[in-house]
């Protein structure tokens, strides 16, 4: 099922991006069936988490997944490099460091968004990271244009270019500045305008890196065009609230010839992951709020929603081949030609 991209293709030319309580690694099996050759990130693990916390849990992935990055929250080299040690064993091709999160939790640790004030600090960081892992493990970062007062392009293109002096070659973009007081994570989702110009710029200036560029791509139209001017786009909010459009993203982007999507054979093949899970002890609830935006856009979308969040004890599988049976009943219908 998982496909590399060609080697002729960066391996950056589709992510899907890295969001908290949504890329758990259920919505990522859903995404990788979805999209062959997209690169999956994790939601964010802060170190703390991972040094003290449930670590089997956080790491854990299936194989299927891959090609998979873990993004760490953290600011202390150290921690950061043992974090980053323990992802590689544990087979991710990818440690990426958050420098864009403008949440308060974040903010209290000194992490995410507030790292873009201090590239010798980040630096120091990446090349903790870097040491720790085998050469082939890439070590990234995403981030923004800039926080609050700090918004100049010469400013956004000196934080790449010292990273990239300490061992950054892949960088992800959020392309729009952050406040950290005074906008929720939401509005700082929103509000703040994106500068796409400033990544082309930054693409055209420092043409050895890796820039990917995230923020409001929701069309494989709108992402094919932004691979004229950069290496690769990282989709968010649009991956999430209609999964569909991952295979449509991944047709666009390398190629494939457009087909329609099998959603049928998607979810069969989803159900037979539940189903192991629920096994395993995981919720129904946990493996069935992902599929809840498959049929987006589609004659009895609405039903099958309303019977995924309506029924959220029994097995996974009864479950998601009760609300298959309501939308295609939905569907059937809707289809049916009218008597004359
Ligand atoms: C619910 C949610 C959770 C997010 N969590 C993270 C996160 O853990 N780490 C991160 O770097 N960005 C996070 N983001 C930001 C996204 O990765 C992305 O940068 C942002 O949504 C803009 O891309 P989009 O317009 O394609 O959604 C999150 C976004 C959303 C909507």
């Amino acid at each position: 099922m998982t496909t590399h991209p060609p080697a002729t293709l960066s391996p950056w030319r589709l992510c899907v991006a890295p969001m908290m309580q949504k890329t758990d690694r259920h919505f990522r099996y859903l995404a990788r069936l979805l999209s062959p050759h997209a690169r999956l990130y994790t939601e964010m693990v802060t170190t703390g988490a991972l040094l003290h916390g449930p670590r089997d849990r956080l790491l854990a992935f299936d194989a299927l997944e891959q090609p998979l990055a873990i993004q760490l929250g953290g600011s202390e080299p150290e921690a950061l490099a043992t974090c980053a040690r323990l992802a590689s064993e544990r087979g991710y091709v990818e440690v990426n460091l958050n420098c864009g999160c403008p949440s308060e939790r974040v903010q209290s640790g000194a992490f995410g968004a507030c790292l873009m004030r201090e590239p010798a600090l980040v630096g120091r960081c990446i090349e903790a990271m870097r040491d720790a892992v085998p050469a082939d493990v890439e070590v990234t970062v995403k981030h923004r244009l800039g926080v609050d007062d700090l918004y100049d392009y010469g400013y956004f293109r000196d934080f790449v270019a010292q990273l990239a002096e300490h061992g950054c070659r892949v960088f992800h973009v959020h392309a729009r500045k952050a406040w950290l007081q005074g906008l929720s994570p939401r509005e700082n989702r929103e509000i703040p305008p994106l500068e796409y110009a400033w990544v082309h710029r930054l693409k055209r200036e420092l043409p050895t890196l890796v820039i990917v560029i995230n923020g409001g791509i929701t069309t494989p139209r709108a992402a094919c065009a932004q691979l004229d001017a950069v290496d690769g786009v990282m989709i968010g909010r649009r991956a999430y609230e209609a999964p569909a459009s991952l295979a449509a993203f991944d047709a666009s982007l390398f190629g494939a010839p457009a087909r329609p999507l099998d959603e049928h054979s998607v979810v069969a093949q989803y159900m037979t992951h539940a189903a192991a899970e629920n096994a395993r002890g995981t919720p129904t609830r946990v493996l069935t709020r992902h599929l809840v935006n498959l049929f987006q856009g589609r004659p009895g979308a609405r039903r099958w929603r309303r019977h995924l969040s309506e029924h959220g004890s029994g097995d996974a599988a009864t479950v998601i081949a009760g609300a298959l049976e309501r939308m295609d009943t939905a569907l059937a219908a809707a289809t049916e030609t009218p008597a004359a």
